[in-house]
C-alpha cells in the first residue's frame, strides 16, 4: 500500500510510520510522498534522511499539486496537516487524520494542537486521548477508526496532556494503517468495523 503523508510540523507521527515500515511491524507499506504545507517543517528533514520523496505545498495550489500525487496511492495520512482539505482531493483516495482528542469532543475548526489540550483541561475531564478517524467535508467529524484513552492528571497542563498524548497518537496512526493494509472495513452508521 502506498501512501502519502501531508505534514506541517515536527513530524513526529510521520517518524512512527517510517519507524514501523523499518521495523516491519508494518509491511507492504511505502511512504511515497511526504507533503509539507511549510518549507520550515522539522517532518522534511525525517523525509529526507529516508529517502522518501517530498514537497511543499501553497494553499493557493492545493488541489493542482495534490490531484496527481493521491491519484498515485492507496491511502492518504494526515499526519499534523492543519489545512482543511478541499471536497475535489476529498473523494480521490481514502484518507485518515490523527486528532490530539477524543473527537467527538473537541474537534472542528481552529482545533488543533494546544488549543485542544486547551480545552480538554478547561472542562475538567477526567480522561482524554488521540483519535484516527476517516476524512470527510465534516472537520474532525469523518467515521472513528481508532482511539485511545489516557487519564487526565490533576497536575497535567494544556502541555504535559499533549505531550502525554503524542506516543498515544503514534501507536494509533501505526495501528490504523496496519489494519487498513491488511483488512477490509465497511461503514456501518458511524462506525468503521474491519473484517
Ligand atoms: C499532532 O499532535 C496531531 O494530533 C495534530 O498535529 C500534531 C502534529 O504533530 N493535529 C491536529 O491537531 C489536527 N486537528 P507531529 O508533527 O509531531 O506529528
Amino acid at each position: 500500500m502506498k501512501l502519502a503523508v501531508l505534514v506541517s510540523g515536527n513530524g513526529t507521527n510521520l517518524q512512527s510510520i517510517i519507524d514501523a515500515i523499518k521495523e516491519g511491524y508494518i509491511s507492504d507499506v511505502k511512504i511515497s510522498y511526504v507533503i509539507s504545507s511549510s518549507p520550515q517543517a522539522y517532518a522534511l528533514k525525517r523525509a529526507e534522511e529516508n529517502a522518501i520523496r517530498s514537497t511543499v505545498v501553497e494553499k493557493k495550489d492545493l488541489v493542482s499539486r495534490l490531484k496527481p500525487i493521491f491519484e498515485e496511492v492507496d491511502l492518504v495520512v494526515l499526519a499534523g496537516f492543519l489545512w482543511i482539505i478541499p471536497d475535489e482531493l476529498l473523494k480521490i483516495r481514502p484518507m485518515i487524520n490523527v486528532h490530539p482528542s477524543l473527537l467527538p469532543l473537541f474537534g472542528g475548526k481552529g482545533m488543533y494542537g494546544m488549543k485542544v489540550s486547551e480545552a480538554v483541561i478547561a472542562s475538567g475531564m477526567k480522561i482524554s486521548g488521540p483519535t484516527v478517524h476517516l476524512v470527510t467535508n465534516d472537520i474532525d467529524g469523518g467515521p472513528i477508526i481508532m482511539q485511545k484513552c489516557l487519564v487526565v492528571k490533576d497536575d497535567d497542563t494544556p502541555e504535559t496532556l499533549l505531550e502525554r498524548t503524542h506516543p498515544l497518537e503514534h501507536q494509533i496512526l501505526v495501528e490504523a494503517i496496519k489494519q487498513m493494509s491488511e483488512k477490509e472495513y465497511k461503514i456501518v452508521g458511524r462506525r468503521v468495523i474491519f473484517s
